[in-house]
């Protein structure tokens, strides 16, 4: 596998572990962190032997600070646009991957690092995580996504005061919110429920999951018909040989063994 200089992937089984690693600046995202961070989503795509992935950051202070702060003074008007264009392609991929990536939130998600979290399917912080969107205290904005994950997953005047105020949120807040699907008591704990939840998602059907995932993210997609995407999968799926052997094994009172296939 190729090495990276600020992740490190580890493979877990079937699971691949992208873990941010750049503690001395609290895993802050410059522009090397993201195109590694393509990379090794395209493994995930790519490798049909791994079935899902976990995000996570190194050490126990931050999953991700942000964007890194040192690299905005060299952003024009033009390059600015280019910045925000590939960090939203990045974490598109990540969105739109076809296998499961769960965020495992360590510490601090803060601008780029709540980011990077909200395009992850699924969301596990550590109680002592905090949440923000602070950009508007350098006076930006969020521009990987942030503006409209956000508001999708928590809605438009809770997504505001969150911009608006760059106020930090604590991780039970995040879970009341629907930012975060779990929290955890400690960091021990998080990797293990950021895995159970993996693994109870690969055991089911991978082309049901990737349907799911498509569907789902087709209902923020201005271009696409929803439903028509559903009844599109929904047939994709009714083809599969896991279709198949997932009615047999419940006809059999027994657990379905899916191929992918
Ligand atoms: N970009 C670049 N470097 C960052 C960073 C970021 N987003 N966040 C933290 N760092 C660096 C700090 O500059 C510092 O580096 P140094 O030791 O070389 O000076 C190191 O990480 C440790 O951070 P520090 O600020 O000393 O830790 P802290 O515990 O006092 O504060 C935070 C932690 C998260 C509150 C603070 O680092 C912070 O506010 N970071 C920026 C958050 C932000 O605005 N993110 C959105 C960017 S759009």
């Amino acid at each position: 596998m190729t090495k990276f200089d600020n992740l490190s992937l580890e493979r877990r089984g079937s699971f691949l572990y992208i873990i941010i690693n750049r503690p001395s600046k609290l895993n802050a995202l410059n522009h090397h962190t993201v195109e590694e961070i393509r990379e090794a989503i395209q493994v995930v795509y790519d490798e049909n032997s791994i079935k899902g992935a976990i995000l996570t950051g190194a050490g126990e202070k931050a999953f991700v600070a942000g964007a890194d702060i040192s690299e905005f003074t060299e952003l024009s008007e033009v390059s600015s646009r280019k910045f925000a264009e590939n960090g939203q392609e990045v974490f598109s991929m990540i969105e739109n991957c076809p296998k499961p990536v769960i965020a495992a939130i360590n510490g601090f998600a803060l601008g780029g690092g709540c980011e990077l979290a909200m395009a992850c399917h699924l969301r596990v912080a550590v109680r002592s995580a905090q949440f923000a969107q602070p950009e508007v205290n350098l006076g930006i904005i969020p521009g990987y996504g942030g503006t409209q994950r956000l508001t999708q997953l928590i809605g438009k005047g809770k997504a505001l005061e969150l911009m608006m105020t760059a106020d930090r949120i604590s991780a039970d807040e995040a879970r009341q919110l629907g930012l975060v699907n779990h929290v955890v008591e400690s960091h021990d704990e998080l990797l293990s429920k950021a895995e159970e939840l993996l693994s109870k998602i690969v055991l089911k059907a991978p082309i049901a999951i990737e349907m799911v995932i498509n569907c789902v993210n087709a209902v923020y997609n201005k271009e696409e018909d929803g439903f028509q995407t559903e009844a599109n999968s929904f047939s994709i799926c009714c083809k599969s040989d896991d279709f198949k052997e997932g009615v047999k094994a419940f006809l059999e009172k027994r657990p379905a063994r899916f191929q992918g296939k």
